[in-house]
């Protein structure tokens, strides 16, 4: 089928009355180009949005990456100096996706300068870094965001209302663990993440904080730990001029560099509603590729949920089962007792926010993004 001539699609009084958001992304590795997908893709998933994102500028140091981002995703503007970002008026808000030690000094151009800031986690490399960026802020009277994105997932949402609600009776004891390989061959390079000059803390500033983030997001407050941690791989091979990603590797016998921060973190604690918790990390482990999991355990009910199988809750409830929870899930697999595997029925594809308000109609707004100060309220707990 062919068609000629053009479609008028006449403006809404929502798109004629948007307004237009600045962006300027700082670091386009890793999440620098997956926040700006996400900006891409916004307009194709909220039709009803109040904002139109448009990227401005990108930053960043490694020659090539800021023209790929001009070329690649439409960015305005491509520089090696981040200062470009803080200095355009057409920005409003800066995306911080370089490495952790350099957050702090991006935080405080961004607020002088009267930007918004979504910052990557862990706001800087260490608990005193968290601590200077969070009151410069708040001085400063910015919004901000920071992105512990797991607690978005769609069934991590209904654990919080599950929980809420008094389905599992009193929380007594909860696990919350992430098992990421990429640190686990020795013959990975010596990317920022393993030097505490560039990462900061190891596996707990980069895995152990989102499982803290959800353990607090669901339990509440920290308020005693005991904890422990260890490097594994002591050296690994250095990497060449413009530095290398986490998942690069060298060879055996290329000149190695020591390894100045943890592969692994582990800790006890108590929660203030009176739960029990552990929590492990680590970077450097064989077997699970990206284990961000947790499970509850209370007088009623049980559950666990992994992110690898992020569409799937474990479910154990003394009690009958909730009706909304028997009308969404189908079961595919009847374990011991009444322990269950739920599925829900609406399709992954979907996306977080999409899913999610499947699911939970009119829930969206219960679990807002962590902000600076609620992030601060974390680390000051556990540092
Ligand atoms: N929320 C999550 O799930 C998640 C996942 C991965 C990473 N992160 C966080 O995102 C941040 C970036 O991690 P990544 O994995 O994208 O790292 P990455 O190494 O892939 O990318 C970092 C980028 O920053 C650039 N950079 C370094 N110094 C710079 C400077 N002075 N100015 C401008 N750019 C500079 C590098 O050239 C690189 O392109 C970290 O804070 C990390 O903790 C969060």
């Amino acid at each position: 089928m062919t068609s000629t001539g053009t479609l008028a699609v006449p403006a809404t009084a929502a798109s004629r009355s948007r307004r237009r958001l600045g962006i300027g992304v700082i670091g386009f590795g890793w999440l620098g180009q997956a926040h700006s997908r996400s900006m891409l893709r916004i307009p194709t998933l909220f039709e009803d949005r109040e904002f139109d994102p448009q990227l401005v500028v990108c930053a960043d140091a490694v020659p090539g990456r800021a023209d790929d981002a001009v070329r690649s995703f439409g960015f305005e503007h491509g520089t090696q100096d981040w200062r470009r970002a803080m200095d355009d008026p057409d920005v409003d808000i800066v995306v911080i996706a370089a490495p952790n030690m350099l957050h702090v000094e991006l935080i405080d151009a961004a607020c002088a300068a009267g930007k918004a800031i979504f910052c990557e986690k862990p706001v800087g490399g260490t608990p005193e870094q968290t601590v200077h960026a969070e009151r410069t802020a708040r001085h400063a009277g910015v919004i901000t965001g920071v992105g512990y994105n797991y607690r978005w997932a769609p069934l991590v949402r209904y654990v919080a209302e599950l929980i809420e609600r008094g389905e599992l009776g009193d929380i007594t004891n909860y696990r919350g663990r992430f098992f990421s390989m990429y640190g686990a061959d020795p013959l990975g390079l010596l990317s920022w993440r393993f030097r505490v000059e560039e990462g900061g803390h190891g596996a707990s500033s980069d895995l152990l904080s989102h499982a803290l983030d959800l353990g607090q997001l669901l339990l509440g407050p920290i308020t005693r730990l005991v904890g422990t941690t260890e490097t594994f791989i002591r050296e690994r091979p250095l990497p060449g001029a413009g530095g290398a990603s986490h998942y690069g590797r060298g060879t055996a016998g290329d000149p190695t560099g020591p390894v100045t921060n943890e592969d692994y973190a582990a800790l006890l604690c108590e929660f203030a509603g009176g739960a029990r918790g552990s929590f492990e990390a680590s970077r450097a482990i064989i077997g699970p590729e990206s284990q961000m999991a947790f499970e509850v355990y209370g007088t009623e009910g049980a559950l666990a949920w992994n992110l690898e199988r992020m569409n799937e809750l474990e479910l154990y409830l003394a009690g009958p089962e909730p009706q909304d929870l028997v009308d969404m899930c189908r079961r595919t697999h009847q374990a011991q007792g009444r322990a269950v595997r739920l599925v829900p029925t609406w399709s992954s594809v979907l996306g977080p926010e999409a899913a999610g308000n499947a699911l939970l109609p009119g829930s969206a707004a219960r679990i807002a993004p962590t902000t600076f100060d609620e992030w601060l309220a974390t680390v000051r707990s556990t540092a």
